[in-house]
């Protein structure tokens, strides 16, 4: 970051002498005023409830601009991204900087395809959880417990356990994944195939069975490769910004990035594709396209408390690029599968349709993001609902992983330790 001959001052009513701040400036985006002394200085706090205007930290990774509906990942376009590379160029991209010539894809694929088989004691630590057991409950818990079965790449100041973990984990997130899925179907695990794409295998290692094998449509394996791509990274979302708090005390990334996954799991983030599916199905069931309408006035309806699932973003008050590029894989694969006329989805651009033009979405900025379309395309390849947040968390391992490295990377990191403004009682005492 780059100090800026802009400088903010901080003046008091009371009389209490005011402050000069450095202000900072980044590549793109708002410059940030830099308040580290501000307590030992002025003996207060600044205050930021949901982080609302506060930067956590300097990143290289991602950048969006929200007003006009923009994501970088290391400054490439997502449109570009998703349209001419596949998520390990991404995954590689997000983590080094660059994307990978044909040598470095090569040496990168072959060795996420030699870390994507589990210990198989974890197929028994799996078979613990109840076989109704939510699968984002089960990856939790599986994540967490990859601190205990790969134990040797858990010292975070040392580069290589570091570039081991994050190989293990991104290659171990689609066998595990798929493992929650077979649990809970009551099928027998299936192995990862090293001769196919990481989106292929985990298809693959999704559908097929001991006694059928699972042919690769390629029109499915390219949609489900955009929907890792898509959710890669996200700059300082919550789950990220968990992650970084929880590495930040120095845990290992396996317990760091379990922490991400569990807070991917609420409605509000991650859960969103699950939520705007029921929302969809659920319409759907009471009066579909006839029903929009009244639906729409119960949205609208502060009281009510309905939202328009896969609508609206903290970040983007402009259409989400990623909602876009969803809607094209969407079309894609429901032509692919021969379910143009899927009731789902015209129900979903009908919803998208009348919101756009309310004046109540307008006034908001309120604009379909990534999940609104997501949940369709994965309940056309015969993903289940349950199954959504957990394939979120498989594409967002990278971006997890990438944040928390440049985090222990960084020579001004420190424990987050946010402070409070207390409201409670006074000192008092037992009588
Ligand atoms: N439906 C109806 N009204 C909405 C919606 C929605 N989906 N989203 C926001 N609003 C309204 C709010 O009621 C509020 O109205 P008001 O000013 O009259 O009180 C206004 O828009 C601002 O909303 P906030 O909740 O303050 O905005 P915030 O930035 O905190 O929330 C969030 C963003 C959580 C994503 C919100 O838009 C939402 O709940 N959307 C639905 C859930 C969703 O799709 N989440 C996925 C996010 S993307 C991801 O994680 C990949």
């Amino acid at each position: 970051m780059k100090l800026s001959d802009n400088k903010a001052t901080l003046s008091f009513s009371n009389g209490a002498p005011s402050m000069e701040l450095p202000v900072y400036s980044g590549t793109l985006g708002p410059d940030v005023i830099d308040i580290r002394k501000l307590y030992g200085q002025t003996d207060m706090f600044t205050y930021d409830p949901g982080f609302l205007s506060t930067a956590s930290c300097q990143s290289s990774i991602t950048y969006i601009d929200g007003d006009k509906g923009e994501l970088l990942y290391r400054g490439y376009p997502i449109e570009e991204l998703a349209q001419k590379k596949d998520y390990l160029d991404v995954c590689y991209l997000i983590l080094n900087g660059e994307l990978p010539d044909a040598a470095q894809k090569a040496d990168f694929d072959l060795q996420v395809n030699r870390h994507n088989m589990v210990h198989e004691q974890m197929h028994f630590f799996l078979r613990g959880f109840r076989r109704d057991a939510h699968p984002m409950a089960i990856l939790t818990g599986l994540v967490g417990a990859m601190s205990a079965f790969y134990h040797d790449s858990t010292d975070i100041t040392d580069p290589t356990h570091r570039h081991i973990s994050a190989i293990r984990l991104i290659a171990k997130m689609p066998t595990m994944v798929a493992m929650a899925y077979k649990y809970t179907k009551g099928q027998p695990f299936i192995y990862p195939r090293n001769d196919l794409s990481y989106a292929g295998n985990f298809l693959r290692m999704m559908f097929a069975t001991p006694c059928e094998d699972y042919e690769v449509n390629p029109v499915l394996e390219r949609a489900m490769d955009r929907i890792f791509t898509l959710h890669a990274d996200h700059e300082q979302n919550a789950s990220t910004s968990t992650v970084r708090l929880c590495g930040s005390s120095g845990t290992n990334p396996f317990a760091a990035i379990a922490a991400g996954v569990a807070c991917l799991w609420g409605p509000a983030h991650g859960g969103a594709n699950e939520a705007c599916l029921h929302m969809l199905e659920d319409l759907q069931a009471n009066g579909g396209v006839a029903k929009v309408g009244e639906f729409m006035e119960k949205v609208k309806d502060r009281n009510s408390g309905v939202r328009l699932m896969g609508f609206g973003h903290r970040v983007y008050k402009n259409y989400d690029p990623r909602a876009k590029l969803m809607q094209e894989t969407t079309k894609e694969v429901l032509a692919a599968l021969g379910l143009e006329n899927d009731p789902l989805f015209k129900l979903a651009m009908e919803l998208e349709r009348i919101a756009l033009e309310d004046q109540y979405f307008v006034d908001r900025k309120l604009y379909p993001n990534v999940d609104f379309y997501s949940g369709i395309v994965q309940r056309a390849i015969g993903v289940p609902n349950e199954l959504f947040t957990a394939i979120f968390a498989l594409a967002r391992t990278v971006g997890w992983i990438a944040q928390w490295n440049e985090m222990i990377s960084d020579p001004e990191y420190k424990i987050g330790r946010p402070r409070q403004l207390y409201v409670g009682e006074g000192v008092r005492h037992i009588k």
